[in-house]
């Protein structure tokens, strides 16, 4: 089967570079790029006015299977991820069982290539049932096919075990992905700890809880070497420290969601529980701090942190809600309205964020659009705009703090290896 996209306009990372281009893609792979290309017996894809661009990959997505599945499976997670452009994702290890034995990395790979839509690739806990007491087997679960490690939803209070566990992963070149809490700092917290929280009377979560964290991991990545990857950064703080580490030399790599660089706390006023997240939403200063550092290269992943939850977990008092936003199908939207049409990056750079960059920190052959690589393509109408209605997400979690919003750019086709998983209907 061959495709010949027609008359986009190509933003290519690898290349530096956005230009008009037709492609052809043969046997699953980027076969040719040229103008007025012809091919009998290709299928024509129209890309007039579109962009075209190496398939997004979400580094931070959580797909809840197995152990979870009231929640979202693999198999809806993987749409979610193609009707949001998403190509690829890395599925984080908090399912039941927890991802820290091979057997379970395997499971995932299995759902994954039977009925996913999309390129999934697991990440190992770090600990053992992400307990934070021992070491997973974490030379296992790389050999099963994990590309990172990481206990994201529970934070490592003790310093000796990651400090062990950033030795060993060193050791074995792979990245270590921290959730950033001090647990005692944020302990029954629901939402950033300032003026709203006192005035909504909910429990507070200090930016320092995260930054405390953040200021530990630093030391260790610095002392050990390792490939540190420091998930959801929201606070002003986080970003200064991160810049700094960069600035020193360390092997530090950050991402930022969409609702944080999007949504400030603020938005708890009516105690929406689709606004529970953690780390929760900060301040405006928080927020323009994220914007600055994903401008500056501090930042350099946007990743959506896809935490759906079943509408009867979230449909309870605030206290009691799970943190989550379910993120993959406004993602592209929101990085489109909030920070390209804003000027705050361009689109080579908001492509960056959701290609290349995750690519090259998880270690993995994706994110780039060069002859003879995977054909992994999103295309996306950023001329159009689309109200964000969470009773047409085809993931289980419609947790969105983001409903009734107007989006602008809309993910119109998704390619996975040569093949057409999603295409926008309307
Ligand atoms: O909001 C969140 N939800 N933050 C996390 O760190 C974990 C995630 C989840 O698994 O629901
Ligand atoms: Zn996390």
């Amino acid at each position: 089967m061959k495709l010949l996209i027609k008359g986009g306009t190509l933003i290519s990372p690898d290349q530096k570079e956005i230009f008009s281009t037709d492609v052809l893609i043969a046997d699953g792979k980027v076969a040719v790029f040229g103008n007025n290309l012809e091919m009998d017996r290709a299928f024509i894809i129209d890309a007039g006015g579109k962009l075209v661009l190496p398939g997004l990959i979400d580094l931070h997505a959580h797909l809840r299977e197995p152990g979870f599945e009231d929640s979202e499976t693999i198999a809806t997670g993987t749409m979610a991820a193609a009707k949001g452009g998403f190509t690829s994702l890395a599925c984080m290890p908090n399912t039941n069982p927890v991802a820290d034995n091979s057997s379970v990395i395997s499971f995932i790979l299995n759902k994954a290539r039977q009925g996913g839509k999309v390129n999934v690739f697991p990440i190992g806990a770090i600990t053992a049932g992400s307990r934070g007491e021992e070491l997973a087997e974490m030379a296992g679960l790389k050999e099963a096919g994990a590309v990172a490690f990481s206990d994201d939803g529970r934070c490592i209070s003790n310093a000796a075990v990651m400090y062990r566990a950033m030795q060993y992963a060193t050791m074995i070149n792979m990245p270590v992905i921290a959730h950033c809490e001090d647990t005692r700092l944020s302990a029954q917290g629901a939402m950033h700890e300032g003026y709203y929280s006192t005035l909504l009377g909910l429990k507070g979560i200090p930016a320092a809880a995260e930054e405390v964290m953040v200021t530990r991991d630093i030391i260790l990545a610095g002392e050990t070497g390792c490939r540190l990857h420091i998930a959801h950064v929201s606070t002003e703080g986080s970003v200064q420290l991160i810049r700094q580490a960069k600035a020193r030399g360390l092997r530090v790599t950050a991402e930022a969601t969409p609702h944080h660089f999007t949504l400030t706390d603020r938005e708890v006023t009516g105690y929406n529980t689709s606004t529970k997240v953690n780390p929760p939403l900060r301040t405006l200063e928080d927020v323009n701090a994220v914007r600055q550092g994903l401008r500056d290269g501090t930042i350099d992943v946007i990743a959506t942190d896809h935490a759906p939850h079943a509408q009867e977990k979230k449909e309870v008092e605030y206290e009691n809600a799970p943190f989550g936003i379910s993120g993959l199908e406004t993602a592209v939207g929101l990085v489109w309205t909030e920070l390209v049409n804003t000027g705050i990056l361009s689109p080579l750079e908001a492509v960056e964020k959701m290609t290349a960059n995750p690519a090259r920190i998880l270690g993995i052959s994706k994110g780039i659009l060069a002859k003879g690589a995977d054909a992994d393509l999103t295309i996306i109408d950023p001329a159009r705009t689309e109200k964000v209605d969470p009773a047409r997400f085809v993931s289980k979690g419609r947790n969105t703090p983001f409903a009734g919003r107007m989006l602008a750019g809309v993910p119109v086709m998704t390619i996975v290896g040569g093949k057409i998983v999603f295409e926008y209907a309307g």
